[in-house]
């Protein structure tokens, strides 16, 4: 991985698709194993990438400062569960010295935080996002098939101590299973002067838990469940991300919304995603791709191809994704591929 370089990002070519969409933001999946098997994430008997497929810590950073040089600024690290790959670290710190990359975040279940908290705030992490369905732990080892709750509730305060700008609890909310704790989870995250999100649950790949149509619980109700207790009050600060936001009337906390289903955010859609094995998916609810790690490849010493297949893959981003919850997936590709 290279040494620090303090020089400002050069400006070449911005990232713009057909409608007219600046493409600012990049979620990079590292790795699409994971330690949990969350039911709405995963299948039961999941198969891999062989490791011999995924890009290399070298080749991730090489498309990453591709991007980051045609006016990317924020990058997000996904998994699968991100802290599983091997050496992952030397990733944050070289991304951390990127010049020109404003925003390094991590999106995370949390488990392995007490072990890289205080170093990922070191190599210049700014916010993460910790997974966290549920307070109870007989439930959470339902919901993550495996997981100990103690696990995470520790990784979240070896990440409070660490004193990053912003961590956010990230909550899918399925009717029956954990809709009943909307509540107490915007108390932990208050208590804590974390933000929280809501997200509705999207129909990736085929999952033999549950129907996914009966589960369904709209960010509307879990809003109206939060206002039984918190006066609420809507904010149009965004982090770049899908998530609407309110502010909770006294506290520092924010609650969030990613709703697909009940309010589409594909007009203002800024980002684009790498898959572990390097392919470069346009949409999160379309098949639209560019294979990256051919070209990276193909040409070890040579950044152009590179820069000018990212250029192409702009050509092909669809307009917005199309999901039925009342439908089989159209998409057979889980969520731990794309880290979400
Ligand atoms: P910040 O706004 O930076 O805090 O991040 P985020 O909320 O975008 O990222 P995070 O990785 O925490 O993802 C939270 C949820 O948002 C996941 O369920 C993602 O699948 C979902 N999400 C993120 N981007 C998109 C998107 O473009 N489309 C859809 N449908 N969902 C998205
Ligand atoms: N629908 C919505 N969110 C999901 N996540 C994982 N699978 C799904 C799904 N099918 C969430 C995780 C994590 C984020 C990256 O995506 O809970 O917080
Ligand atoms: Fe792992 Fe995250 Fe998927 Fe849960 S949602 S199985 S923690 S990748």
């Amino acid at each position: 991985m290279p040494e620090t370089n303090n020089k400002p990002a050069p400006e070449t070519h911005r990232l713009t698709d057909r409608f007219n969409r600046q493409i600012t933001y990049l979620r990079i999946s590292v790795t699409d194993r994971c330690d949990l098997r969350c039911v709405y994430c995963m299948s039961e008997d999941m198969k891999f990438v062989p490791r011999s497929q995924l890009l290399t810590l070298e080749e991730l950073y090489r498309v990453a400062k591709s991007f980051v040089e045609m006016g990317v600024n924020k990058i997000r690290i996904t998994g699968g569960e991100p802290l599983t790959r091997r050496g992952i670290m030397q990733l944050f710190q070289a991304l951390g010295r990127l010049p020109g990359l404003n925003d390094l975040t991590l999106t995370t279940n949390g488990t392995q935080l007490t072990r890289y908290a205080q170093a990922l705030k070191t190599a210049g992490v700014t916010r993460i996002n910790i997974s966290l369905d549920t307070l109870q732990a007989d439930r959470f080892h339902e919901m993550t098939r495996v997981g100990d709750i103690q696990r995470t509730l520790n990784g979240i305060d070896a990440a409070l101590e660490a004193g990053f700008k912003r961590l956010k609890i990230n909550t899918v909310i399925l009717k029956d299973r954990n809709h009943d704790e909307v509540v107490d989870l915007v108390r932990f995250a208050e208590a804590r002067g974390m933000d929280i999100s809501f997200i509705e649950e999207m129909p990736l790949g085929v999952i033999s838990d549950h129907d996914r149509q009966q589960v369904f619980y709209s960010s509307d109700q879990v809003l109206q469940d939060i206002q039984q207790y918190y006066e609420t009050i809507p904010t149009t600060e965004t982090t770049g991300g899908p998530a609407r936001y309110y502010r909770l009337n006294g506290s520092q906390s924010r609650v969030g919304f990613i709703s697909p289903h009940s309010h589409n955010f594909c007009e203002h859609c800024n980002r684009v995603r790498l898959t572990a094995e390097g392919r470069l998916l346009l949409c999160l609810g379309q098949e639209h791709s560019m294979d990256l790690r051919r070209v990276v490849r193909a040409n070890p010493l040579d950044e152009a191809p590179l820069r000018q297949a990212i250029i192409d893959a702009m050509e092909i981003k669809p307009k917005g994704h199309e999901f039925d919850l009342s439908s089989q997936p159209v998409l057979f590709r889980h969520m731990n591929v794309t880290g979400g």
